[in-house]
């Protein structure tokens, strides 16, 4: 069963972040034991769980990244939701991209730290910057699954072709295993026209690859973030929440199914 998930999608703002506290807020809160990885020099990820400029003994991701043999327990550090745990970001992480090129294991500096971490925690989850740079890179030849968010805009569609190429060049050249687990519809609207026509297109496209489970376009998971609260605990009777909850009972059914869901092969 897959444990390690990239949250990627290299458009800016399609709810990656949001996605990623929230599915992994639900999870835990139904009692399991889930790690978030910050992998964005912007540190959404880390701010919206309420962690802002803190750092575990060890460091950032940035120092677990860079170190030469780093010891992979020291960067977690506990949020304030029990069996939610966090390896945090800060903008340091920017200068990472060039850091490592000069490193050896260049792009699989990340699958090091999450195969020490991997039997703490029933799922990792790692959000990824707007890019497919290294930082990216890193996380798809860590994960054993890729989650896509989409969100139900008219260019949802757009740069997911490169998306595609990525992850096949992944697989052939440093990470085989590496599986679809599913693309997330976010930001839905329902009351526009434009709205449904993009969710049918998408559904079009990646077929059963695309979760039932749809993430409206919701105040309050905008407004989480700004309380360092992933919505689930900010506002838990939120649409926005009730969705991220629905989605997270998917995902566990889904994952604990014996058939693989297809491969995006493009
Ligand atoms: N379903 C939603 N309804 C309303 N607002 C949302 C929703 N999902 C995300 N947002 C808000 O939209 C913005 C972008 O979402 P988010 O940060 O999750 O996207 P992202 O893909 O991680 O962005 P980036 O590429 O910059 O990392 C954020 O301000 C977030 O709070
Ligand atoms: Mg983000």
């Amino acid at each position: 069963m897959p444990r390690v998930f990239s949250v990627a999608n290299q458009k800016g703002g399609v709810g990656k972040t949001t996605t990623a506290i929230n599915l992994a807020a639900s999870l835990a809160l139904v009692g399991q034991r889930v790690l978030l990885i910050d992998m964005d020099p912007q540190a959404n990820l880390t701010s919206g769980v309420g962690l802002k400029g803190q750092s575990a003994p060890g460091g950032t991701i940035y120092d677990a990244l860079t170190g030469d043999d780093p010891d992979a327990s020291s960067f977690v550090i506990a949020t304030q939701l029990a069996g939610l745990s966090l390896i945090p970001a800060d903008r340091n992480l920017t200068g990472a991209e060039i850091d490592l090129v000069t490193l050896d294991q260049r792009e699989s500096r990340l699958r090091r730290l999450t195969a020490a971490l991997r039997d703490r925690f029933d799922f990792i989850f790692i959000d990824t910057p707007p890019s497919l740079g290294l930082l990216t890179l890193n996380t798809l030849v860590a994960a054993d699954a890729v989650l896509i968010p989409l969100n139900c805009e008219y260019f949802a569609l757009e740069g997911i072709a490169d998306l595609v190429a990525t992850l096949q060049r992944v697989r052939a050249a440093y990470n085989p295993q590496l599986e679809t687990a599913g693309v997330v519809l976010t930001m839905y609207d329902e009351r526009t026209n434009l709205g449904q026509q993009v969710a049918r297109d998408i559904r079009e496209f990646f077929k059963d690859l695309v979760y039932v489970t749809v993430i409206p376009r919701n105040i309050r998971l905008g407004e989480a973030p700004s309380h360092g609260l992933p919505a689930v605990l900010y506002d838990e009777r939120s649409r926005g929440a009730e969705a991220y909850v629905a989605l997270a009972r998917e995902f566990l059914a889904r994952e604990a199914a014996p058939a693989a869901p297809e491969q995006l092969n493009g």
